[in-house]
């Protein structure tokens, strides 16, 4: 008998057709509205795998109802929409795609930085609103890149391919992570820095850290009072690692210069949420790994991970501990 699957959104026909090889395959078949919980309550119930986004909450009572259910695995590198610990007490796989979103994680960063940065979206918005009526010596200045300094906070892959690209723009690079990498520093020229350190002395703060119980709300009121008034801060994380009131009130007042997000507490980010009303601010939908081949390659990933933990072998990307 072939094992039972539900992938809780469309994917492309060549990754629905490969899973389907060796699996009896159901799938929620919307692209852009997420899998209602009361829908995905009842398929999880007979499945043997089952085959998430980060849109997903995989909660405990959420897995108290599988009966059969061997593995999750989910398409992104972030897994905080998981209980692992939960899964791991039920002896369920977990699994992940990390190495295949770096490299565009990394550029979308790194772009959302010099939008930020250069105020381009304030700028193209200038032009269509038809403001612009001549050249003139301050007129939408912003902060300079070249040769500056960038504090990465979270060192893990995507936080090496940024490092790599902000050198050749001669960024001096701190960073901050829960552990030291000293190779890394002689490689590419880092140095490691305490919180407080890398916070008040870097230009740009890139947030490049998994969301934990560690780690919510890890740049809040007092974080952000110490950085420079001229600052930029990045975050292409997860939302919850900054808090939004205070991130909203250090915008208004002053105390930083601008933020680019691409993550939110809340996704969708609520229209009402004050951030959007902030012209120093660029929000964009969660875009960080989008070009077409890396979700395809993600996409494809996930597959491998689920049909290796289905056919009894230890899937590549397990996360649980
Ligand atoms: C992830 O993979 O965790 C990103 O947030 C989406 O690619």
């Amino acid at each position: 008998m072939k094992p039972k699957v539900y992938i809780t959104r469309k994917l492309p026909d060549e990754i629905v057709n490969k899973i389907k090889e060796v699996c009896e395959v159901s799938m929620w078949e919307k692209e852009d509205i997420p899998v209602p919980r009361e829908v995905l309550e009842q398929e999880i119930k007979d499945v043997d795998g089952l085959y998430s986004l980060l849109t997903e909450t995989i909660d405990e009572p959420l897995l108290e109802k599988a009966k059969n259910l061997k593995i999750v695995s989910n398409m992104a590198v972030g897994y905080n929409n998981i209980d692992v610990e939960a899964a791991t007490k039920k002896g369920i796989m977990i699994t992940n795609t990390p190495g295949v979103l770096t490299e565009t994680t990394a550029d979308l960063t790194f772009a959302l930085l010099m939008a930020t940065a250069r105020r381009i979206v304030e700028s193209s918005n200038y032009i269509r609103e038809g403001k612009w009526e001549t050249w003139s010596p301050m007129l939408l200045t912003g902060q300079d890149i070249y040769g500056s300094t960038l504090g990465i906070i979270g060192m893990g892959r995507i936080g090496e391919a940024l490092a790599k690209r902000a050198a050749g723009f001669n960024m001096k690079l701190l960073y901050h992570n829960r552990s030291r990498k000293e190779e890394l520093e002689q490689e590419l020229g880092l140095s490691y820095t305490d919180m407080n350190s890398l916070l008040r002395e870097s230009d740009f703060v890139c947030v490049l850290t998994p969301l934990t119980p560690e780690t919510k709300n890890l740049i809040d009121y007092e974080q952000l009072a110490l950085m420079k008034e001229t600052a930029v801060l990045i975050n292409t994380a997860r939302g919850g690692v900054v808090n939004e009131e205070a991130l909203y009130e250090a915008l208004k007042n002053g105390e930083i210069w601008a933020a680019g997000l691409d993550v939110f507490e809340q996704e969708p980010i609520s229209m009402e949420n004050p951030l959007l009303s902030l012209p120093n601010v660029i929000a964009i939908p969660h875009i960080g790994s989008a070009s077409i081949t890396t979700r395809k390659n993600m996409a494809k990933l996930a597959a491998d991970n689920l049909l290796q933990g289905l056919s009894g072998k230890e899937p590549k990307n397990l996360v649980n501990q």
